[in-house]
Parts: structure tokens; C-alpha cells; sequence
């Protein structure tokens, strides 16, 4: 799989990562966390996204992580009103990871005005390594795009599918001059772009890319804009991995493949 810098930083990754939204707590509920998270490694994902708004997801990745922690980049967040829980957010999320979270994102930009600089200061103390921001919502790009130009944050993390393509406008270039990182969200639209599958023969033009599934097709869409550096695809299933992961490597699609995409998915 090929790797990216997020952003300005030494940090690279694999450009699949996991999302855990959800799906790690339907992984648990089947008996199968561990498994999931072995099996992504094996695979060669190295991000996990994570969040203290996804239920019991930071505990259980903590758990299944265990003896495997440096094996992995960390990418969780704070999500709270509240300084004092943000900081104990960061507090448990570092116990939970050993001492340490690799990405600290401030999720849905909820008081950012107060969290950062508190980020700052546990990145300080090497509690802490990026920091970031994420939102689902193009109503509130304005003010990420806001946060961006302080020069305070490494990563953001948005939307980008065929259907939700609103980042093109504004964060994605400016995540570009600023030599941001970006981390895609909902790569299959939450699934809801999988439900409907293009037949082989549609799928036909993107073999050479190493494609052969929709899903993939869907990933290496988002990956093959250069601007973009992970794609958080989520599953609860882990014999799902290797065929999100084989989206993964060059070739990237050019305009025209990615054009085909957009008519698959009843973009355009
Ligand atoms: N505001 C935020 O910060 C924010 C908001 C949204 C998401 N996120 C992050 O982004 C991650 C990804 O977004 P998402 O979870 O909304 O959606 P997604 O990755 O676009 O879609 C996940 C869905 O796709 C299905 N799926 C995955 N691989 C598949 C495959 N090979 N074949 C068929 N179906 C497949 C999964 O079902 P199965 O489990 O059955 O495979 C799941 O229902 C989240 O988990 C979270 O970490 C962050």
C-alpha cells in the first residue's frame, strides 16, 4: 500500500486507515474486535480514527491493541463543550494508548477556541503528537477553514465521496497551500454507496487500476486526489480488509476513471 505524510509533519502512514464509528462496537457485539484490528494490521492499515462520541470504540481499540499499540497510528479526538472533560478526554485517551495519541483531532470543531490551546499544551508535555480538526458538515467549512489559516492544526478530517464532494470548493486547496493533512470520512457514504453495485462490465475500465469492486473503486477515488492523504473506510468485518486495503496502491485513477466513478454513482 502506498504511504503519505500527513501533512508538514514526519509522520506517514498507509493511505487506507479504519474508521471505528459504529462498526468497532458491532465488531464487539459479534465477539470480533480483536480480530478486526489483527486482521487490519495484517493487512498493512496503520490509522485507526476513533472519537470519545463513538460509544465504547476508544476502550475497545485500546484492548485489542494490547501488546500491538506501536504498530499503529492513533487518531482520536475530543468532543465536548467542556475544557475540564477535554482535558480529562485527553488524559484517558493517552492512558488508554501508552501514554501517548498519535492524532488529536477536534471533532465536529466543538469549542476549538478552547481546546486548542490545551492541545497545544499536551502536545507539549508529549501527551500528544498532530492535531487536527474534523467536520461532517459543509455549513460549517467556513469556520474550519477558519481554524485552518491560524497555522495551529496538522490535519483535518471531512467528507468526500461521489456524493459529497463539497471540500473540492474551499478546504481542499487550502488544505494544499497550507501542506495540511486530510483524512476522508465516509469514503462509502456510510455504506449507503455500496448498496448498489455497478456490474462487472461497468467496472471493467478500472481492472488496469487494480480495481475489480465497487468498493474499491469508491476508495481509490478519494485516494487518487493528490491533496488527500487517508481514507477512513469503516467495517465491522474483518475478512472485509484486504479487499479495502487493495485499494490502496497505484495506479491512481486520472480524470476520466474518476469521472466514470461519478456517473457509477449517479453523481453527475
Ligand atoms: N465528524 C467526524 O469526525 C466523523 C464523522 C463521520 C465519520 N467519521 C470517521 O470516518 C469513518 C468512516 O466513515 P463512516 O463510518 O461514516 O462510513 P464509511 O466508511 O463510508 O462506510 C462504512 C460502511 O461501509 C460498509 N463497508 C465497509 N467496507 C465494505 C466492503 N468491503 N463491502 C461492503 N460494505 C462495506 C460498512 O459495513 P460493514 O461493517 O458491514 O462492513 C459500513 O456500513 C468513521 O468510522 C469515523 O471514524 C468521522
Amino acid at each position: 500500500m502506498e504511504n503519505r505524510s500527513l501533512g508538514r509533519g514526519p509522520v506517514s502512514v498507509p493511505v487506507v486507515g479504519l474508521g471505528t464509528w459504529r462498526r468497532l462496537e458491532a465488531a464487539a457485539a459479534a465477539g470480533r474486535h480483536r480480530e478486526l484490528i489483527d486482521a487490519a494490521i495484517s493487512v498493512g492499515i496503520r490509522l485507526v480514527d476513533t472519537s470519545p462520541m463513538y460509544g465504547a470504540a476508544e476502550r475497545l481499540l485500546a484492548d485489542a491493541l494490547d501488546g500491538k499499540r506501536d504498530q499503529v497510528v492513533i487518531a482520536d479526538k475530543v468532543w465536548t463543550p467542556s475544557l475540564e472533560e477535554g482535558v480529562a478526554q485527553v488524559a484517558r485517551a493517552a492512558d488508554w494508548y501508552g501514554g501517548r495519541v498519535d492524532l488529536m483531532q477536534i471533532h465536529n470543531l466543538v469549542a476549538w477556541r478552547e481546546h486548542l490551546p490545551m492541545l497545544e499544551a499536551a502536545r507539549a508535555r508529549g501527551l500528544v503528537g498532530l492535531i487536527g480538526a474534523t467536520h461532517y458538515s459543509a455549513a460549517a467549512f467556513p469556520e474550519l477553514a477558519e481554524l485552518m489559516a491560524t497555522g495551529r492544526i496538522d490535519t483535518v478530517q471531512v467528507p468526500y465521496n461521489p456524493m459529497q464532494r463539497e471540500v473540492e470548493r474551499t478546504i481542499l486547496p487550502l488544505a494544499d497551500e497550507l501542506g495540511l493533512g486530510v483524512l476522508l470520512m465516509r469514503p462509502l457514504g456510510e455504506g449507503g454507496l455500496v448498496r448498489r453495485q455497478p456490474s462487472p462490465e461497468d467496472l471493467a475500465p478500472l481492472r488496469p487500476f487494480g480495481v475489480t469492486t465497487w468498493v474499491q473503486a469508491l476508495i481509490k477515488w478519494g485516494l487518487s486526489d493528490p491533496r488527500v492523504h487517508v481514507s477512513l473506510a469503516a467495517t465491522a468485518r474483518p475478512e472485509r480488509l484486504p479487499e479495502n486495503a487493495a485499494a490502496g496502491s497505484p495506479p491512481w485513477f486520472g480524470r476520466e476513471e474518476r469521472a466514470l466513478v461519478l456517473d457509477l454513482a449517479g453523481a453527475r
